[in-house]
């Protein structure tokens, strides 16, 4: 019996063994997890909290506000607006829900489709109806419009669509008859009509994005590509179309939501940090220098697609990469057609829902 125990004894002290190695590699595991975790955790909240102790001092008069505008579809016709407000999101309409890129054509996977794909996009308008509260017009040539409502959330059953890199972003379906509306004018079938209800950005960065010392998520906007402000300078547009062949370019092509003029020097607006709007209280910060793609060769008068690929090629021998300050920046937009600055709504205390218009001043500052 003693032997037996004591052979009990042996082989309980190598189970142990293995029991005790075990939880140590388990716990080392654990802990090596844990601070993983932590320094990631504390990497992402450096990121988040930076920018808000970074306070512009000197500002700089560099120009007036030209034109504002507000594309409620991604990718189809702006309104022009003498005023309106600004949100995290993007402008909205003063009198009306209507926001920047609230609105997105998806085909049948949820994947939004652009204007260089579709180039009659450009003819689509949405509008506020004049008669019924809170509805929606939407026209295009040929067509009878459309007057339809923002769909409800307790109705509507909540989709999935891809903007960008973006496959989870949640929107709400407008319904079969405007899909119908859609597919008949653009002649292709299973095209629907998606809202935005979530009233925060969804969109998440890519690794390029952290080179950009002031981008932050919340800067990303709804449907809009890379974020919820593209301001343009007439006098880049200017630049450009004096070097351009044939066909002068307009402010349709770049889609600013927020046009300028009497700007010093054309371009200068890329190296810009931070605008102020107006009084006070509207501070944009800038994101990244906007790089361009072949939406911006769209004939928007016509629908068509130029075969010459301008403005866009005249542009991109501009090689305005090479004179921008930041130099992490440039490398991002490297060999990139460069046309305006997209931006963030900054300081938002206070901010959201305050009105700009056409003619405020415009304040620059830089980092
Ligand atoms: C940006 O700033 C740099 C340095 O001040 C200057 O050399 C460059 O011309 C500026 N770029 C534009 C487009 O104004
Ligand atoms: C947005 O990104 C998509 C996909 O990369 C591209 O097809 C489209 O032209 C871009 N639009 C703008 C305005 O940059
Ligand atoms: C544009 O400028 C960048 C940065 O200065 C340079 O590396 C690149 O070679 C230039 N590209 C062209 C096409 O000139």
């Amino acid at each position: 019996m003693a032997k037996e125990s004591l052979h009990k004894f042996a082989g309980m002290g190598q189970d142990s063994q293995i029991y005790y190695l075990t939880a140590f590699l388990a716990t080392a595991l654990l802990v090596g997890i844990g601070a993983w975790l932590f320094t990631s955790m504390k990497k992402k909240k450096s990121t988040s909290t930076q920018n808000t102790k970074v306070r512009p001092e000197k500002w700089c008069l560099v120009g007036k506000v030209a034109k504002l505008i507000v594309y409620p579809i991604k990718s189809c016709q702006g309104i022009v607006v003498e005023e309106a407000a600004v949100t995290r999101l993007g402008l909205k309409l003063r009198d009306h829900n209507i926001r920047d890129r609230d609105f997105m054509i998806v085909d049948k996977k949820g994947k939004s489709i652009t204007l260089d794909v579709m180039p009659a996009m450009s003819f689509i308008t949405l509008e506020p109806s004049l008669e019924k509260k809170n509805h929606l017009v939407m026209s295009a040539p040929g067509m009878d419009s459309i007057v339809f409502t923002y769909p409800d959330e307790d109705k509507s059953e909540e989709k999935i669509c891809r903007v960008m890199h973006d496959k989870n972003v949640k929107a709400l379906d407008c319904g079969d008859q405007v899909a119908e509306w859609i597919q008949t004018f653009l002649g292709k079938e299973e095209l629907r009509l998606f809202y935005h209800h979530v009233p925060e950005t969804q969109r998440t960065f890519e690794p390029y994005m952290f080179e950009c010392p002031l981008y932050e998520k919340t800067d990303m906007g709804a449907f809009q590509n890379e974020t919820s402000y593209l301001i343009v300078g007439q006098e880049s547009i200017d630049e450009l179309n004096a070097r351009l062949p044939e066909k002068k370019s307009s402010w349709r092509n770049w889609r600013p939501t927020i046009l300028i003029d009497n700007v010093l020097e054309p371009f200068a607006e890329i190296n810009w940090s931070f605008v102020k709007i107006g009084g006070e209280n509207v501070i944009l910060k800038a994101a990244i220098p906007c790089a361009r793609c072949g939406l911006t060769t769209v004939d928007q008068d016509t629908g068509t697609l130029p075969k010459d690929g301008e403005p866009l090629k005249t542009l991109r021998q501009m090689n305005k990469t090479d004179v921008i300050v930041d130099r992490k920046m440039a490398e991002v937009v490297k060999n990139r057609g460069i046309m305006g600055i997209r931006m963030g709504l900054y300081v938002p205390a206070g901010a959201e829902g305050s009105l700009i218009k056409v003619g405020d001043p415009i304040y620059a500052a830089l980092l």
